[in-house]
Formats: C-alpha cells, structure tokens, sequence
C-alpha cells in the first residue's frame, strides 16, 4: 500500500489529479471507477484544470460512477449524476455516452444492478477506481454488514450515512433511504484503487480501515487485500 500524506485539502485535489491524470495518459481509451461526496470535489477541479490547460483529453475515456440514490433522476440537483456533470463531466471533453452512473429511476433495481455489471465487464474492468471513505468505513454504498456484497445491488443506507449526507439535502427526511452502489467485488475487480481521506473526522475509521482486522464491519478494510491500493490523506 502506498501512502501519501498531504497537509492541507488543497494539495490533497492537486495530488489527487496528478494520479489520475497518469492514468489517463497512461491509457486515454481506458476505464476509470469515479466517486461523488465532498473529497473528491477539488480533484474533479484540477482535472478539469489540467484539461483546459491541454494537459488531458478525455475523449476517448470511459468512466463508471461507484453508485446512485434510488428514486432520483439525473436531472435532480442531489443525483450524483448532477454532480458528476457540475463538477467533472461539464468541464472536460468527455463524451456523455461515455460516462456511467447506475440509474436510480430504473422500474427494476435489480435488472439496473446486472446491467451495470455486465457494461463494466464489457468495457474490460476497471483500471483506476477512486474512493472516498465513511465515517462508518463504508466505500459506495456498501456499509457495515454481516459480509462483503459481491456485485452491484441495492443498498439500504444506515442512519450515520443518512445524517452525514443530509448536509446535501434541505431536510434528513429528503435524504433516500436507498441506493445504488457498485459491490464490493466490483470494487475489488479494479486492477489500481485511489482512497482519498480528507478531515480529522476521518482520522480514527482510515486507521481501523488500513491497519484493523479485515471485517465487513469496516468495509473499506477490504482493501488491506487488494495489491495495487494508494491512500492520499490527511488535512
Ligand atoms: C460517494 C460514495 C461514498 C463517499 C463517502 C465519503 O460516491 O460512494 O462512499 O465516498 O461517503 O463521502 P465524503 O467525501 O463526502 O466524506
């Protein structure tokens, strides 16, 4: 695992970009795994910074978002679609039917959930999926548990995560009470994984996630498995 420290949220962004930005020119044609949430915001700025100062193309690039409320359409200002649009997609010269973001809207979640798998494996898996941590250890959606969701499937969210992300709502009662999220197989699948970790708050959960037993209590603990893992935190 490779670990880097940063000391302030805005060189956590710039390094964050430059990694992916490697991966990019690395392989333009390829495929990165995206995430919503307030710590990626300034890694999406730079990206998009690096693009308009023609550093980057990502014409030829595909990308898949880690998940989706349930019951919210694109166009809804909470989707992570949305997000992903205002704050990377909008931006960049991705092309739209490029980039991937599990359908909420879908009339059957489950078939929604295959779907998304099998555009995944059609693409060839993903090269680089970045990820956010929860205060629960959680990555997507997929939250503290009995055992680690293989696929992509529908996801109740706990109550830590409904209160975290009612900062993005008006009201906790407007926060879905579902989602879709990529498993953590899926997730497992991606050949490089980046963890952004940015906050005090989030200090004690890395360390459980990195160094703890690996459980499915701590979700992001998984990742003590995975060969190929960078942690960019701090702050
Ligand atoms: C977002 C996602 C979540 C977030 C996590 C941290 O697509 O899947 O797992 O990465 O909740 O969120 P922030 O960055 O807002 O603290």
């Amino acid at each position: 695992m490779n670990n880097i420290h940063v000391e302030d949220a805005e060189t956590l962004g710039r390094k964050g970009a430059i990694f992916i930005a490697g991966q990019i020119l690395a392989r333009p044609e390829g495929v990165i795994g995206l995430a919503t949430g307030s710590t990626p915001v300034g890694v999406y700025r730079e990206l998009a910074r690096l693009y308009e100062s023609g550093w980057l193309d990502f014409s030829r690039l595909i990308t898949f978002n880690l998940d989706e409320y349930c019951g919210l359409s694109g166009s809804d200002e909470n989707s992570y679609r949305r997000f992903m649009d205002e704050h990377l997609f909008d931006h960049v010269n991705i092309r739209k039917d490029n980039t991937h973001v599990p359908d909420g809207m879908a009339e059957d979640l489950q078939a929604e959930c295959d779907r998304y798998e099998r555009l995944i494996a059609d693409a060839g898996g993903i090269d680089l999926q970045l990820l956010g941590i929860g205060h629960d250890g959680h990555i997507g959606f997929n939250e503290p548990g009995a055992h680690f969701p293989a696929g992509t499937h529908v996801a109740e969210l706990t109550e830590l995560t409904i209160e975290a992300n009612t900062r993005f709502f008006d009201r906790s009662e407007q926060v879905p009470r579902r989602a879709l999220t990529m498993g953590i197989g899926t997730i497992m699948k991606a050949r490089r994984i980046l963890l952004l970790a940015s906050g005090s708050d989030k200090k004690e959960i890395l360390q459980r996630a990195l160094y703890g037993p690996i459980t499915p209590e701590v979700p992001a603990s998984v990742l003590q498995l995975h060969p190929d893992v960078t942690v960019i935190s701090g702050v």
